[in-house]
């Protein structure tokens, strides 16, 4: 498999990256697109398969739907794909074979995970199984969140919401998506269908007419609190109020209803401003016994599930002893910070978006955490500063998907960081950092790469991977 949508076809020399298909695949494929060193490709007709690699994908919409890439492998198949994945992205990397770690799937359970108090999984598989929320260890039903444009169909006026097909603007209409859950397929439903009382039409970029940008909603898996959030032009509906009560009544697992006002041209979804309509503008998520509060516009991590492994590999490549300090570049909403603070003397957080910051520094004090401390800015910005003053023991990363700027990379060149813990949602610029730190007479030196699967059924590949810096 690519790192995309597509398997690798070769003639000859020639890749062809053949949209939808699956290793073992004999097709007869049509080229869509051809360069000097590649094509692509879709598929006409499958004459024979792999019945190894190759199943029904479960969703309806799977063919042209641009949300899900990988449902027509089975889930061990994806998991030995993306193995294969991170081992062509690093073998750009001087590394020692056994550096890259096998992918942590959602099934797998990892040492320390093990070690957890059995009781707090317990309660919070109770509380979550009395709601309409995600069954645990399971690879459908994981997102915690769904963020779907909309569009106005000109000849019916009905709002459609949904993912775009792969790499185009066309919306796919989605009623059901099985790496959703129910409750966020009913919540849209129910936009859609009190879009016409309300007069609320999507907005079109081109005309400028419009008001609806995008349907979010996201539930905390620990207890099944759930928060609507319509991305919208400015704050004023006619009959708000009642549009906001008929939703609640609805689905009373909504917390609150909230318009984020959006008049950006960018692909940015949400705005600066969020008005809280109705009940409250954030929900509280469990992880490893920290309650974290989520604002409507705050980043978090997808999955919660896995996003506790996350905190276990972290655990595991940085073996602490208590005093350290601890800055953490790129914290949102202080998921991997908090999470440290119970364990060392400092940390520090450093995040862009100041709603995040709040939220970050209320879930300190609400609990206990007075060793954490959050610095609102650009980590180009603030990391050298910090590096500086703070001289902390160990540095996370853990950028968006487009990686660490040269800035940071810098800063920790010429710091005294020995150790470095970088999580990547995007092995392409991962290993571009990485070849920045330690290629070149750089001083640091990969410990391990060890990626963990957040993201089942499509290609992404998350990862945590430990530096030191080699004192020789
Ligand atoms: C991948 S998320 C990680 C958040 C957090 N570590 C977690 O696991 O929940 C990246 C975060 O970095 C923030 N961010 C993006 N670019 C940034 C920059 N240049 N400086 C500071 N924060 C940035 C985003 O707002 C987001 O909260």
């Amino acid at each position: 498999m690519a790192y995309d949508n597509a398997a690798v076809a070769r003639y000859k020399d020639f890749v062809i990256f053949v949209d939808r298909g699956a290793p073992g695949d004999v097709v007869k494929a049509q080229i869509t697109t051809l360069r000097p060193n590649y094509a692509r490709a879709k598929i006409v007709e499958i004459k024979t398969s792999s019945s190894e690699y190759r199943i029904d994908a479960p969703c309806k919409l799977y063919k042209v739907c641009g949300g899900c890439q990988w449902q027509h492998l089975p889930y061990e198949k994806q998991l030995e794909q993306k193995n294969l994945l991170m081992k062509q992205f690093t073998s750009r990397l001087q590394l020692k074979n056994w550096v890259v770690k096998p992918i942590v799937g959602v099934k797998d359970v990892i040492a320390s995970e093990a070690k957890q108090s059995r009781s707090h999984r317990q309660e919070q598989i109770e509380i979550a199984s009395s709601q309409q929320v995600a069954p645990r260890n399971d690879i459908w039903n994981y997102r915690n969140k769904v963020q779907y444009p909309v569009r106005t169909v000109e000849s019916t006026g009905r709002l459609k919401a949904g993912y775009y097909e792969w790499h185009s603007n066309d919306l796919v209409n989605i009623k059901y998506c099985p790496i959703g859950n129910e409750l966020f397929d009913s919540v849209v439903e129910t936009v859609r269908e009190l879009a016409p009382k309300y007069n609320i039409v999507a907005y079109d970029g081109k005309t400028k007419k419009g008001w609806l940008r995008h349907i979010c909603v996201r539930q905390a898996l620990s207890t099944g609190a759930t928060l609507l959030t319509l991305v919208v032009i400015n704050e004023k509906l006619s009959r708000s109020q009642d549009f906001v009560n008929e939703l609640i009544n609805k689905h009373p697992a909504l917390v609150g209803v909230c318009f984020n006002v959006n008049t950006g041209t960018t692909n940015v979804i949400y705005g600066p401003k969020t008005h809280v309509i109705q009940g409250k503008g954030y929900i509280f998520e469990n992880i490893k016994g920290i309650n974290y509060k989520i604002s409507a516009t705050s980043f978090f991590q997808v999955n919660s599930i896995q996003a506790e492994k996350m905190l276990d590999i972290v655990d595991q490549l940085a073996p602490l002893s208590g005093d350290e300090k601890i800055l953490d570049a790129y914290s949102g909403v202080g998921l991997i910070t908090l999470y440290l603070a119970k364990k060392v003397k400092k940390v520090i957080g450093i995040e862009e978006i100041k709603q995040s910051i709040e939220d970050a520094e209320f879930t300190a004090k609400n609990n206990n955490l007075s060793n954490a401390c959050f610095i609102n800015g650009k980590v180009e910005n603030k990391i050298e500063d910090i590096l500086e003053n703070e001289k902390p023991d160990v540095v996370i990363l853990d950028p968006p998907r487009g990686g660490c700027s040269k800035t940071v990379l810098q800063n920790l060149l010429d710091s005294k960081c020995n150790k470095i813990i970088y999580v990547s949602c995007n092995p392409a610029t991962l290993v571009r950092d990485l070849e920045i730190l330690c290629e070149n007479m750089n001083p640091f030196e990969i410990q391990s790469i060890q990626p963990i699967d957040m993201f089942p059924h499509t290609y992404h590949i998350e990862s945590v991977v430990s530096l030191e810096r080699n004192k020789k």
